[in-house]
C-alpha cells in the first residue's frame, strides 16, 4: 500500500493548532492563542493592494521577488539598522516569514545533519528541520536573574560533527526574550567557530519595549556580522504591519545562499504574490506612525496582563522586552495543554499550551496580548478566578 513519506509522518501535529480547533467549534472564546494582532491590516496597506490589482500586478514576478521591493527592503535596513544589503544579491523575498525559514533550512541542512534549536520556540522551525529528514537538539533558555538567558556551555554540549546550523529567536515567541548585543556577538561567534549557519529570526524586531523611541526596532544581527558570515536573518510583514494572512515575508542572506534560495522559491512559490509585494511597499513607505500607536498600545497592554499575572497564585512571569507574548510559568499546572483545554471549556479563555514550545514549555502558557482591553481584561480575571478555585478545590497543586 502506498504509505505517507515518514519524513512527514514524523512531523507532530501544532499542539497550538490542537487547542485552536476545540476553541473554534465553541462560542464566545476570548481568543489569545494565536500569535497576531485582532485589529485589522490598516487600510493605506489595502488601498495599495488593490491600486497594484487594478494597475496590473496580477502577473507573474522574479523568483527572488519585485526589485522595487527588494530594494524599499535594503533602504529599510540602511536608515533602521546603518547597514548596507544588496537587493540584487542578499534579499530574498518570500510569501510569508514561514515560507522565509522553509527555503533557508532547505538550502542549509542536508538529510541527517543536525540543528540547534534555541527553546521554548514557536515550533514552526523544528517541525521544517524535521520536515527535511534533519534533527532537532533543542537547547533550553535559562532563566538567570529574572531574565531569560543563552547557555553557551550547553551549546557547546550539543555541537556534533553533524551539526550545521543554529537557530534562534529574538525577540522570541513565546519568551519575550530580546538578544542583547553581547548574547548576538557570542551567538556569532559560537557559529563562525563551528562553522555552522547561524539563523536569527527576527520577524518581531519592531516589536519592542526597551528603547524610550516606540518603533524602534530591536538592533539586527546584521549590524555586527559581515556580508560574508553564514548568517540568513528571516523576516515578516505580518507582525509589524498587521498582514497576517497576506502571506510577506523575505530572508537576507550570504550571497551564494539567498541565490540557491530566489532559485528554490521557483519550485515552493515560484513567489509573493505580486500585489500583495506592492502592499508590502507600502507599508514599508508609510507605515511609521502606525507602527509607533501600535507599540505603545502592546506596552499598555504587556503592562496590563502583567500586572494582573503576578497577583495571581503560583504565577511567576519574567518582565518581557519584546514581542507580543507572555509565557508565564504556572506553579501545579502540570501537562500544559490539558490545562488549557480545561480552561477553555470552563472559562472560554483561549491561550496557546507551553508544551507546544519544545524543551522548558512544559508547564507554562502563552499569551497572546495583542488584543483590545475589552478582551484582555476578562481574560485576566477569568483566568485568575480559574486558579484561585483550582487551588481551592485541590484541583492544581
Ligand atoms: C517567531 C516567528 N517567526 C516567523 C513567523 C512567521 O510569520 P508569517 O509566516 O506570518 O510571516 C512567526 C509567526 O507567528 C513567528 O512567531
Amino acid at each position: 500500500m502506498a504509505r505517507v513519506a515518514s519524513s512527514a509522518e514524523q512531523v507532530p501535529y501544532s499542539r497550538i493548532r490542537e487547542l485552536a480547533e476545540i476553541a473554534m467549534g465553541m462560542e464566545g472564546v476570548l481568543r489569545l492563542y494565536f500569535g497576531e494582532s485582532n485589529l485589522p491590516t490598516p487600510d493605506y496597506i489595502k488601498d495599495a493592494a488593490e491600486r497594484a490589482m487594478r494597475g496590473g500586478y496580477t502577473f507573474y514576478t522574479e523568483n527572488a521577488g519585485l526589485p522595487s521591493l527588494r530594494r524599499a527592503i535594503a533602504d529599510l535596513y540602511r536608515r533602521l539598522h546603518q547597514v548596507e544589503i544588496d537587493p540584487g544579491g542578499e534579499i530574498v523575498v518570500t510569501a510569508s516569514g514561514v515560507q522565509a525559514l522553509h527555503v533557508a533550512i532547505r538550502t542549509t541542512l542536508n538529510p541527517g545533519d543536525e540543528a540547534l534549536v534555541l527553546t521554548p520556540a514557536w515550533p514552526n522551525g523544528a517541525s521544517i528541520i524535521a520536515l527535511s529528514n534533519a534533527i532537532v537538539r533543542e537547547v533550553p533558555h535559562p532563566l538567570r536573574d529574572s531574565r531569560y538567558a543563552v547557555d553557551f556551555d550547553a551549546l557547546e554540549a550539543a555541537v556534533s560533527p553533524r551539526t550545521r546550523l543554529l537557530v534562534y529567536i529574538s525577540p522570541s515567541n513565546p519568551l519575550g526574550w530580546v538578544a542583547t548585543r553581547g548574547e548576538q556577538q557570542q551567538l556569532l561567534d559560537f557559529t563562525r567557530r563551528h562553522g555552522l549557519w547561524l539563523l536569527a529570526d527576527e520577524v518581531y524586531d519592531r516589536l519592542q519595549y526597551v528603547s524610550a523611541k516606540p518603533g524602534e526596532p530591536a538592533p539586527s544581527i546584521l549590524r555586527l556580522a559581515s556580508r560574508e558570515d553564514a548568517l540568513i536573518v528571516v523576516q515578516s510583514f505580518s507582525k509589524a504591519y498587521r498582514m497576517t494572512g497576506w502571506r510577506l515575508g523575505y530572508l537576507i542572506a550570504r550571497r551564494d545562499l539567498a541565490e540557491k534560495a530566489g532559485q528554490l522559491n521557483e519550485f515552493i512559490v515560484s513567489h509573493a504574490p505580486s500585489f500583495t509585494q506592492k502592499a508590502g511597499e507600502a507599508a514599508l513607505a508609510m507605515g511609521e506612525d502606525d507602527l509607533t500607536s501600535m507599540v505603545l498600545q502592546l506596552r499598555e497592554n504587556r503592562d496590563l496582563c502583567l500586572e494582573a499575572l503576578r497577583g495571581m497564585p503560583g504565577v511567576t512571569v519574567p518582565e518581557p522586552d519584546g514581542a507580543f507574548y507572555l509565557f508565564p510559568r504556572i506553579e501545579g499546572a502540570g501537562d500544559s495543554f490539558e490545562f488549557c483545554r480545561r480552561l477553555l471549556e470552563e472559562t472560554r479563555v483561549g491561550l496557546a499550551p507551553g508544551v507546544a514550545f519544545g524543551a522548558g514549555g512544559e508547564g507554562s502558557v502563552r499569551i497572546c496580548y495583542a488584543a483590545e482591553r475589552a478582551i484582555l481584561e476578562p481574560a485576566m480575571e477569568r483566568l485568575r478566578r480559574f486558579l484561585q478555585e483550582g487551588r481551592e478545590f485541590g484541583m492544581i497543586a
